[in-house]
């Protein structure tokens, strides 16, 4: 190192009168942010609490506060769990559904499931996914426990991440199905979010297409009696969304969770007891 100090020595004044201008400002800004991220992060007791349960996220505890607070899960029930991945809503729904339940986890990205889910991997707007989906759930034992431990999905984490056939909800030929046979499911849940831009209005646009296809797809597979919950991204057609949700569901709630980050625009949907 001892040449470097001498090559840069000469260097030393005018860098000095360069910072003096310009660096004080810029030392102090980035400072102050590294500072704020890391004491978040250090400060984030659901993170911390997530690492020490074992839990995939800290968005465990925003399912857990929901349930807390509802009652969505009970033991034995049949949970299909949309943008599952990393998967710490599917550790939650086979706590809650535990011995017999069974739960089914999609995302368009790839990831290793938790134990006992099994998943689909493929973009739930495409309508070959979603009667992927439903063929899977058509059969009650799919996907369930055995009493010498899970019976995964028969071929293994299913990938159907090549069918990108992007539709826009309640126009899928999957959506037009819905008859008794396929209502074999008990809650579905939707924490889907896209990557947000930043642009407030194209991302509540892209995230009210998400929920709109969980809500179809809840019509179409959920029993009388069943429960959604939805994320959504806050905004102007949130209310034509409620709308809907009240039409399908006895109770609906809106909750932002205590665990849900201040400064983010996310809000859920909680529908209970699908009506007959
Ligand atoms: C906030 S994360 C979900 C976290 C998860 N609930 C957990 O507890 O680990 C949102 C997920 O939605 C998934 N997603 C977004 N758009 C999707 C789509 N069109 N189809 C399937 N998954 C999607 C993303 O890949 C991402 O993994």
């Amino acid at each position: 190192m001892p040449s470097l100090v001498l090559t840069l020595s000469p260097l030393v004044p005018v860098l000095r009168a360069f910072c003096n201008s310009t660096c004080r400002t810029f030392t102090v800004k980035r400072h102050s942010s590294s500072k704020r991220w890391q004491a978040r992060q250090q400060n984030d007791r659901y993170t911390r609490e997530a690492t020490v349960q074992g839990l995939k996220s800290r968005a465990a505890f925003k399912l857990l506060q929901i349930d807390e607070k509802y009652r969505i899960f009970r033991s034995g029930q049949t949970v299909v769990d949309l943008g599952y991945a990393p998967g710490s809503w599917s550790q939650v729904a086979v706590d809650r559904t535990k011995p017999n339940g069974r739960v089914l986890g999609i995302d368009i990205i790839p990831a290793q499931p938790p134990k006992g889910v099994s998943t689909i991997q493929g973009n739930f707007l495409s309508a070959e996914v979603q009667r992927y989906v439903q063929d899977f759930l058509r059969d009650p034992r799919r996907g369930r426990p055995h009493e010498d431990g899970y019976i995964m999905p028969d071929r293994g984490p299913e990938d159907l991440s090549q069918h990108a056939l992007d539709i826009k909800a309640g126009n899928s030929g999957a959506n037009q199905e819905s008859n008794s046979e396929l209502r074999t499911v008990d809650v579905v849940l939707s924490d889907m979010m896209m990557n947000t831009s930043g642009v407030n209005f194209k991302d509540h646009a892209g995230s009210m297409d998400l929920c709109h296809a969980a809500l179809q797809f809840g019509y179409n597979v959920l029993k009388t009696g069943g429960n959604f919950v939805c994320k959504f991204y806050q905004g102007a057609e949130d209310k034509e969304l409620e709308k809907q949700l009240r039409e399908l569901f006895r109770r609906v709630h809106r909750l932002k969770p205590e665990s849900s980050r201040n400064e983010s625009k996310e809000a859920y949907f909680i529908g209970l007891e699908r009506r007959g």
